[in-house]
């Protein structure tokens, strides 16, 4: 029999990473298959307000408690005219869509979206396009969202029924301009000058607003690192934030190599931030830029699917990603890893939300139902709120294809003094054991232990569907216990596992 495998954890009070900045629970929802049409809009559906937004979906969206909502895209966003999504509908244009090959309807637009974005109670994120267009669409669009009257635009915004200004605070400079699938892509010498300009003029119109510049689409992008430099030559005194964006998947069905990618997360994210520095220093700047990790998420089982579909439909199943439980260890894995830098990451987008490689699956005139990544996004978003330790931390280590000195216990703890609550989110990545874990809080006096909330699986490749939705779902029988301040507890093998302490 083999040894048991032990590990150990110790957080205390002091020991602060950082204010979690609650848009890091953001996500996403592009003009991509069923993401608008047939996922948050369906009229005619027996569930559907009279606006059209289905509410089985707004209600599952509002159990995910997700502040930000990243809007029209992505790739779409760089062929998009967003004033052909505005106005009377029946004069809105049918258009081809280059990004993914389809026809958008622009039924849904940028009054339509808000109007959703309040009903599921989140801000937006407004991308604009620097792919076919440039500064001029983009600053008018500020000015129809955000002026309060008395000018072209936002007098038009009126005229279209909608009074008040958005105050959309947060804005999209392009999206993956690095990349050559985007329309109109861009070296970086051509996308640093036109987000600088654009970025001016926006800020011009709107001295309130905050921006990000796009970074690398990906870290096995060939330009990452010094797209990022040069595109923060650029625009370093106009842009808040840079960009990431990364997706992993698991083709060669290797769970041990899988879910060791959250390392590789790690090494972007730090890699982007020592590159913001270098920046920084160069330009003896006082400023410094924070991250937007604004897409990222497991995304690969429908790559094959994908290329099946007919060329210019409406609103086709592209990117209906079916996610299993080890899906669901990776995007806790993830979580954890943006948690802990939550010093420089000040935004974060689960790409996407619904349907298009979602948490929160629909069929057409039918039920919706959470996928398995639904349920760690929605204990972080929910637990996750206040600031993030930095644990001292004990564990067992494995190599895989990929990587070595893998840590089998990943764990981060979030301390909410408003509630008095201690939340402690923890993986045992071990495909075959249980791992005993101690966890000194002897520093959070009188703290009991109210819930242990466990999601475990025999099978990774277990999933939700719409006629089994709750094949893969947590329990509360946890077997945490606290004596003394140190907490004690078997984790299963293949385990997510969130211990939430009040005082
Ligand atoms: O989220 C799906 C796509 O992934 C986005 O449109 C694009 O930005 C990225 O490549």
């Amino acid at each position: 029999m083999a040894d048991t495998k032990k590990a150990k954890l110790i957080f205390c009070k002091d020991y602060k990473i950082g204010e979690v900045d609650n848009r890091i629970y953001g996500s996403f929802i592009e003009h991509l298959g069923r993401a608008v049409y047939g996922g948050i809009y369906e009229p005619g559906h027996p569930e559907a307000d009279e606006n059209g937004f289905r509410k089985d979906v707004l209600n599952l969206v509002s159990e995910l408690n997700v502040p930000i909502i990243r809007y029209p895209g992505g790739n779409f966003v760089s062929g998009y005219n967003w004033e052909e999504g505005v106005g009377p509908l029946e004069k809105r244009p049918r258009k081809t869509e280059l990004a993914w090959g389809t026809i958008e309807t622009n039924q849904v637009g940028t009054n339509e979206f808000m109007n959703w974005a309040k009903k599921a109670h989140s801000e937006v994120m407004m991308a604009v396009n620097l792919g076919t267009r440039g500064a001029d669409a983009a600053r008018n669009l500020v000015e129809y969202c955000n002026h309060p009257g008395g000018t072209y635009w936002s007098d038009l915004r009126k005229l279209h029924g909608y009074e008040s200004p958005y105050k959309i605070k947060t804005w999209c400079l392009g999206n993956e301009m690095d990349g050559h699938w985007q329309i109109c892509s861009k070296t970086a010498e051509e996308y640093g000058r036109i987000a600088c300009e654009t970025a001016k003029v926006m800020k011009w119109v709107d001295p309130t607003i905050e921006l990000v510049a796009c970074g690398s689409s990906s870290s096995a992008t060939p330009t990452f690192a010094s797209w990022e430099a040069e595109v923060l030559d650029h625009t370093y005194e106009y842009v808040d934030y840079i960009s990431l964006h990364q997706y992993y998947g698991n083709h060669e069905k290797d769970t041990a190599n899988f879910l060791a990618k959250t390392l590789d997360l790690d090494l972007f994210i730090k890699s982007i931030i020592a590159t913001c520095d270098y920046v920084k220093a160069k330009k003896r700047s006082k400023k410094t830029i924070n991250l937007s990790l604004d897409e990222w998420n497991v995304w690969f089982h429908s790559n094959n699917a994908d290329k099946k579909i007919e060329k210019w439909s409406i609103a086709p199943p592209l990117l209906e990603d079916i996610y299993n439980f080890e899906d669901a260890l990776l995007v806790g894995g993830m979580l954890i890893t943006i948690l802990k830098h939550s010093d420089r990451i000040k935004i974060a987008c689960l790409a996407q939300l619904v349907n298009v490689i979602a948490p929160i699956m629909t069929s057409n005139n039918g039920s919706s139902w959470r996928q398995t990544i639904f349920y760690p996004f929605m204990h972080v978003s929910n637990y996750g709120r206040g600031y993030v330790l930095n644990p001292v931390i004990s564990t067992p280590l494995y190599d895989s294809k990929d990587f070595t000195d893998v840590p089998v216990l990943e764990a981060a703890a979030v301390v909410n003094e408003e509630k008095e609550q201690l939340t402690i989110f923890a993986i045992n990545k071990d495909l075959n054991d249980s791992l005993v874990l101690e966890c000194d809080v002897r520093n959070f006096e009188g703290y009991k232990i109210v819930n242990h909330i466990v999601l475990e699986n025999d099978d990774v490749y277990a999933v939700n569907t719409e006629k089994e939705p709750y094949k893969v779902k947590p329990h509360n029988n946890g077997n945490a216990k606290i004596d003394n301040g140190i907490i004690t507890a078997s984790l299963s093998k293949l385990s997510w596992n969130v211990i939430v302490l009040k005082k």
